[in-house]
């Protein structure tokens, strides 16, 4: 069969011959690949550098996807780390990591929106005390991730939601009660994104690095009940793998950081909650914008990095 086949870390794949494996576990079944995003994570996968990686060459990249089953059943499916992705005519899924999509789905659209708009989901839902009307802060807001965490936020009953990112035109529209640009004189934007956002219960953290440092910086000293908790989750890190963390920040209020990710979530919470978010992303709950790309075209699509849509490869398309 066709795949998308990553032979070195460090280039991208190229469509090629790529053989399904010759035996099966008892919950394993072969699907049609529709619909696979090409999502940072699977950059990060096929280059080696995710924390994950088994680094086992070759292999086909893609951590999720939309399948159809043999009898017919359009299934969204995650993947165990594995030599077979998702970016090829067929891959393996274990049943039990996947859900059968509700009736209408559209396949590139939840291809493109699964991955990002859980990273928020599973973030609120299952990392923090969600409470109604809370108050949240999307650091890294311009992304797809972001764009949808904004979303999720209000679906899961958030109050006030502040959106942070470069680019004041990209953050405008966005669905935000208000937001702070990042790409400003420093001590300025230090101050606008303090005052906006020194009363938030939670940051949702795409940015890490020295961002962070300077929204921690920026946010603790102006909280006006230090007793209040501020919970810092991180959940990307598109600014840098490491943030300065200043102990005052830790001492003066009560800041909780806690990442949501694979390992700090279980496998068995997230899959717990993807009915739910697939049936919010079938319903148009979210905009999200996803370009779908033929399998063929894989090498072009891998070298676009400038794509504010999120592609899809679709190698049943
Ligand atoms: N933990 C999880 O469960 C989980 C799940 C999904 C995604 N993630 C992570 O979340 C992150 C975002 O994913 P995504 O799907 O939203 O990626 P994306 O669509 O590629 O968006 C990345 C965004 O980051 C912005 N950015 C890059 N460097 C920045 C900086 N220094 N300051 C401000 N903004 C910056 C980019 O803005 P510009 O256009 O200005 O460059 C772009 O809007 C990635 O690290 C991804 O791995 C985590």
């Amino acid at each position: 069969m066709k795949a998308a086949v990553v032979t070195a870390f460090g280039a991208g794949p190229r469509c090629r011959e790529f053989a399904l494996p010759g035996s099966f576990g008892p919950d394993e079944r072969v699907v049609d690949v529709v619909a696979a995003g090409l999502h940072p994570r699977v950059r990060s996968q096929a280059d080696g550098s995710h924390y994950t990686s088994t680094d086992v060459l070759p292999m086909v990249p893609g951590i999720d996807g939309v399948g159809r089953t043999a009898d017919g059943t359009l299934r969204y499916f995650i993947l165990p780390d594995t030599t077979l992705g998702s970016m090829a005519e067929q891959t393996v899924i274990d049943i039990r990591r996947s859900i059968e999509l509700p009736a209408g789905a559209d396949p590139v659209q939840v291809a493109a929106a699964m991955n990002p708009a859980m990273s928020s989901w599973i973030a609120l839902r299952r990392r923090i005390d969600l409470r109604p009307g809370l108050s949240v802060l999307v650091m890294g807001a311009t992304g797809n991730a972001g764009r949808l965490a904004i979303q999720v936020a209000r679906v899961l009953g958030a109050g006030r939601v502040i959106a942070a990112g470069r680019g004041a035109d990209r953050l405008a529209g966005l669905g935000a009660d208000q937001v702070v640009a990042l790409d400003g004189e420093p001590r300025a934007v230090q101050g606008e994104l303090g005052e906006a956002a020194k009363e938030v219960d939670v940051v949702l953290d795409y940015l890490w690095g020295q961002p962070t440092h300077d929204g921690l910086s920026a946010i603790v000293p102006r909280r006006s009940d230090d007793s209040r908790p501020l919970t810092w989750v991180q959940i990307g890190s598109v600014a840098g793998p490491e943030a300065a963390i200043p102990s005052a920040a830790l001492r003066a209020t009560r800041l909780q950081l806690v990442g949501s990710g694979q390992g700090s979530v279980s496998t068995r919470e997230i899959v717990a909650e993807l009915v739910e978010l697939a049936t919010a992303v079938t319903s148009q709950a979210f905009t999200i914008g996803a370009r779908a790309v033929p399998l063929i075209d894989v090498e072009q699509a891998w070298a676009d990095t400038t794509s504010a849509d999120r592609i899809v490869i679709t190698p049943n398309g």
